[in-house]
This record gives structure tokens, C-alpha cells and sequence, in this order.
């Protein structure tokens, strides 16, 4: 009998016609997220779920799904919505999507700070408002970006291209991550390695780039605001509860950094009110690896992964391999 694979949204086409020449495919095709009941029936139901950052697969679900499913594949580099400890001790495999969205995510954070830099949205919003009557020289500052001084937290893969998008601007590039041997990354695009205060103090842009963790929930609050410059931009493109955007909302009234901009929020899909009413902030809803090619890679790895799982082989981005015992 044909494994059976449970899609919990729609994702692009690639991935859902490779698992199909393998497996009985069904999707939510509702696009919306499921409950956490109908997630812990489809993960006793089937052998593999390919769910998105949507979806929590809780220690409830996984422990629903033991016995029978073999895998959890999450179309997303990020798996903080996955309880990954509780899947190995359901002998679960969960696998991720890295490596394929690097570029298009670092290209997105790029285009979030120059567009907050440069008014980008402001002036937009000027201009179809009717309210461009004639060319002015005062009009719509901004900030330079060129020669600048970028701040980047988390020098994983990610961090990395947007730093080497960095060095085509001759900006100073400074990177703090206590967990990633990146050496010789920092190497190449001549990052100099700082702790976090000093980043936060001499920086021009701080553009996040850290998993959500226990460690960097609210790594970026109040008393980091204090430290940063009052011309200084802040840049997410990772996981909202890394900055508490209650703190960031008071810092930008207060006028203790310039502006943000924010991909990612504490408590998607809801926007803390006061950031909706700021004009220095650019906010965009969770789009930074929304390229065609991008989204495409993730759904195929997704499905390469789930595919790997069913043959008895190793998943490419498989997170726990201590459970491979468990499927010999
Ligand atoms: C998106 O946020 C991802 O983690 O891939």
C-alpha cells in the first residue's frame, strides 16, 4: 500500500507532484491552518505531514502521530513551531528547508532596509495621495546607506548574504552571533565579530537573522533601544518574538532609533497596533523567501525529504537524527 502524506495548506504544484508519483496525497485545500485537533487526527491517520510555519506541532500532535508517521516536513528554514524534542521521542523525523531561500531572504531584507531608509513607502504614499504639487530639495529625506555601518545578529546563512550584499555598498559590517563558527565567512566579506551591545551601539542598520530560540526570545527590548543610535534602523526578517514589539513601538515614539522595518511580528497574523501607526516603519506580512523559484525549492525540498524518509534513507535536511535508529 502507498505511504500516505497529509499537506496541511496548499503550497506550489512542484512538490505535491513529486510526493504524488510516490505517495496518496491529500492537501488542506482550504488554506486555512488547521486546528490543533485535525492536526493530531491527520498525524495519527498518516505517514508523513508537510506542514507550514502555521501550523503547531505541539508535543499533543507528535505524540497523536506515534507509532505511524514517519516524518514532519516543514516547508520553512525556521521550525520553532515544531516541538522537535517531542518528535524525537515519538521516533519522528522533522526536516527543514535551508539553504534554498538564502538568497531571495537576504535580497528581501536588503529591499525592507533601503525601502525604510529611503522613504521608500512614504514618499509612495505621498505621491498617490495627490500631494506632490512640485519637486522640492527638502523633500523626503532619508538616510544614506553607502558607507554605513550594518549591524548583523545571527551569522548563519542568511546573515552571511546579507552581508555580502553589504560589501557592494563599502559599509562597515559588524555581525554578533554566539552560536555559528563563521570564521571564514567573516573573512571574505571582511565582517568583524562583536558582542551585542558594542553591534547595537555602533551600527547603522541591525538586521536580525537568528532562529527563535528560548535564548533570543526578546533579544532585542527596551535596553537594547537605549544603546542603539537615534538615527539607527532596525531590520527583521526572522521570527517576530525575537524583538518585543511593544518595547520597539515605545522606541520609535520616544525617538530613540530612526525607523524599522518588520517582515515578521510576535503574534502573526496581528501587527502591534502602534507600529500600524507609525510612518517610519515599514511592514511587510511574512514574504521575505516569496520568490516563485524560492517557494518552488522549499515545496520540492519538502517533498525530497519526505520521498527520503519513505525509502529508508536520510532526509537532506533531516533536524534530529538521533531518530534514525528508530528506522533502520
Ligand atoms: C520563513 O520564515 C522560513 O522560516 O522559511
Amino acid at each position: 500500500m502507498a505511504p500516505r502524506v497529509y499537506v496541511t495548506r496548499v503550497i506550489p504544484e512542484q512538490g505535491i507532484d513529486l510526493l504524488r508519483q510516490h505517495a496518496e496525497v491529500d492537501v488542506n485545500e482550504t488554506d486555512r491552518p488547521l486546528t490543533q485537533d485535525d492536526l493530531k487526527n491527520k498525524a495519527a491517520e498518516y505517514d508523513a505531514l508537510v506542514t507550514l510555519l502555521t501550523d503547531h506541532i505541539d508535543r499533543t500532535v507528535l505524540d497523536a502521530g506515534r507509532g505511524r508517521l514517519k516524518i514532519v516536513a516543514n516547508v520553512a528554514v525556521g521550525y520553532d513551531n515544531v516541538d522537535v524534542q517531542a518528535a524525537t521521542d515519538n521516533g519522528i523525523m522533522v526536516t527543514n528547508t535551508p539553504g534554498v531561500l538564502t538568497e531571495t531572504t537576504a535580497d528581501f531584507a536588503w529591499a525592507l532596509l533601503m525601502t525604510v531608509a529611503r522613504r521608500v513607502c512614504e514618499s509612495q504614499a505621498f505621491l498617490r495621495a495627490g500631494k506632490y504639487r512640485g519637486w522640492g530639495i527638502l523633500m523626503m529625506l532619508g538616510e544614506d546607506i553607502h558607507d554605513k555601518t550594518i549591524g548583523v545578529v545571527g551569522f548563519g546563512r542568511i546573515g552571511q548574504a546579507v552581508a555580502q550584499r553589504a560589501t557592494g555598498f563599502n559599509m562597515r559590517i559588524l555581525y554578533y552571533d554566539p552560536v555559528t563558527q563563521a570564521e571564514e565567512a567573516a573573512a571574505r566579506v571582511g565582517a568583524e565579530q562583536v558582542n551585542l551591545d558594542t553591534l547595537l551601539r555602533e551600527s547603522d542598520y541591525v538586521t536580525i537573522h537568528t532562529p527563535l530560540t528560548p535564548e533570543t526570545h526578546h533579544l532585542i527590548g527596551a535596553t537594547q533601544f537605549e544603546i542603539m543610535k537615534p538615527t539607527a534602523y532596525l531590520i527583521n526578517t526572522s521570527r517576530g518574538p525575537v524583538v518585543d514589539e511593544a518595547a520597539l513601538a515605545r522606541a520609535l515614539e520616544a525617538k530613540q532609533i530612526k525607523g524599522a522595518a518588520l517582515d515578521v511580528f510576535e503574534n502573526e497574523p496581528e501587527v502591534y497596533p502602534e507600529l500600524l501607526e507609525l510612518d517610519n516603519v515599514v511592514l511587510t506580512p511574512h514574504v521575505a523567501s516569496a520568490s516563485v523559484a524560492t517557494r518552488g525549492r522549499m515545496s520540492t525540498l519538502a517533498a525530497e525529504n519526505v520521498i527520503a524518509a519513505f525509502e529508508g534513507e536520510r532526509p537532506p535536511t533531516l533536524l534530529n537524527p538521533e531518530v534514525l535508529g528508530n528506522h533502520a
